[in-house]
C-alpha cells in the first residue's frame, strides 16, 4: 500500500474500498475480504447505513492497521446534532476513534458541524476532519472561516471528469483530494473505454486498474467499490507498474469536464 501525507502528518492510504450500496452480512464480508487482501482504508457514511457492518468486521482486526472514514450526513446539521452524531457513529463503527470524519456534503450549517468535528479531533476521537462535495467556491469560502483547513475533501473524480483545475486549489491550501466513484460508476462504457483497453493491454492490466494507476498517480487517493472477491483483489493491484508520462497524457484527453453525476456545479 502507498500512502498520501495529511496536513496534520497523518498517512491516508492511497486506496480504499468504497461501501456505498453494501449492507448487512454482504457489507461484513466485502470489508473482511477487502482487509484480508491488503486493504487498510474504508469508506463509510451515516448516510449508507452500514457503519455497524463495517464495525462488526473490523473488530476482528488491528484497529491500528486501518484507516476508517465516515461522514456526517444531512439529520446532523447543527452543532449539537453533530455532536451526537459523532457518537453514534463511533458506537456503530465500535471503535474509540474514526481516522477520517467528513461533512458528506455541502450544508448552510457545514461550519457549525465543524465545529463539534474540531472538538472531537482535539480530544483524540477523530484523527482527521474534512469535507465532501464541495466545489472551489464553496471550498474558498469554508477554509476563509474555518482554522482548521479540511484534510481532505472526497468529490466525483475519474478520468471522465479528473478536477485537476480543483486539485490545483486544493493543494495549495493544503487538502488531499479523493476520488468518489473513481470507476465513474461503470457509466460512460467505463469498463470498454478504448484508450484505457488499449493501454491496459500494453501493461497486461484492465482498464480499471489503469484509471485507478491514472489517478493514483496524480495524487489522487481512490476509494473503488466491489462486492466481488476477484475484483477487490484486481483493484488493488496496481502497485506493480507506473505509467508512463504519454499514457497520463492519452488518458487525460478523456476528461470532459463534466460531471457524471451532476451534483454539485
Ligand atoms: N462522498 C460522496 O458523496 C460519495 C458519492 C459517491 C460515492 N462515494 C464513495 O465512493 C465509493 C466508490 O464510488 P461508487 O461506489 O459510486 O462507484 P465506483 O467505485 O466508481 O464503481 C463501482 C461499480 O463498479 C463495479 N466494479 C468495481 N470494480 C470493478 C472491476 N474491477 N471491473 C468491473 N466492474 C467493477 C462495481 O460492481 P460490483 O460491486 O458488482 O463489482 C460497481 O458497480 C462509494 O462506494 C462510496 O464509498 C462517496
Amino acid at each position: 500500500m502507498e500512502y498520501l501525507k495529511l496536513n496534520n502528518n497523518l498517512e491516508i492510504p492511497v486506496l480504499g474500498l468504497g461501501t456505498y450500496s453494501l449492507h448487512g452480512a454482504e457489507c461484513e464480508r466485502c470489508v473482511t475480504e477487502a482487509i484480508e487482501n491488503g486493504y487498510r482504508l474504508i469508506d463509510t457514511a451515516q448516510m449508507y447505513a452500514n457503519e455497524k457492518s463495517v464495525g462488526d468486521a473490523i473488530k476482528h482486526f488491528n484497529r491500528k492497521d486501518l484507516f476508517i472514514t465516515t461522514k456526517l450526513y444531512s439529520p446532523g446539521r447543527s452543532y449539537e446534532k453533530a455532536k451526537s452524531d459523532i457518537e453514534k457513529s463511533l458506537n456503530n463503527l465500535q471503535t474509540d476513534y474514526i481516522d477520517l470524519l467528513l461533512i458528506h456534503e455541502p450544508y448552510k450549517e457545514s461550519l457549525d458541524m465543524y465545529r463539534a468535528m474540531k472538538e472531537a479531533y482535539a480530544c483524540g476521537k477523530i484523527k482527521a476532519i474534512g469535507i465532501s462535495n464541495f466545489n472551489k467556491n464553496l471550498y474558498l469560502d469554508f477554509i476563509s472561516k474555518c482554522e482548521i483547513i479540511p484534510a481532505v475533501n472526497q468529490v466525483e473524480c475519474h478520468v471522465f471528469y479528473r478536477q485537476k483545475d480543483l486539485q490545483e486549489i486544493l493543494k495549495n491550501h493544503g487538502t488531499v483530494m479523493q476520488a468518489w466513484s473513481p470507476f465513474a460508476c461503470g457509466r460512460n462504457n467505463f469498463f470498454s473505454n478504448p484508450v484505457l483497453k488499449q493501454i491496459a493491454e500494453k501493461y497486461n492490466k484492465t482498464s480499471g486498474q489503469i484509471a485507478l494507476k491514472y489517478l493514483i498517480q496524480s495524487g489522487v487517493s481512490v476509494i473503488p467499490k466491489t462486492s466481488k472477491k476477484e475484483r477487490l483483489k484486481e483493484n488493488i493491484n496496481v502497485f506493480d507498474f507506473s505509467l508512463t508520462n504519454e499514457d497520463m497524457t492519452k488518458i487525460q484527453t478523456l476528461d470532459t469536464g463534466k460531471s457524471l453525476f451532476g451534483w454539485y456545479k
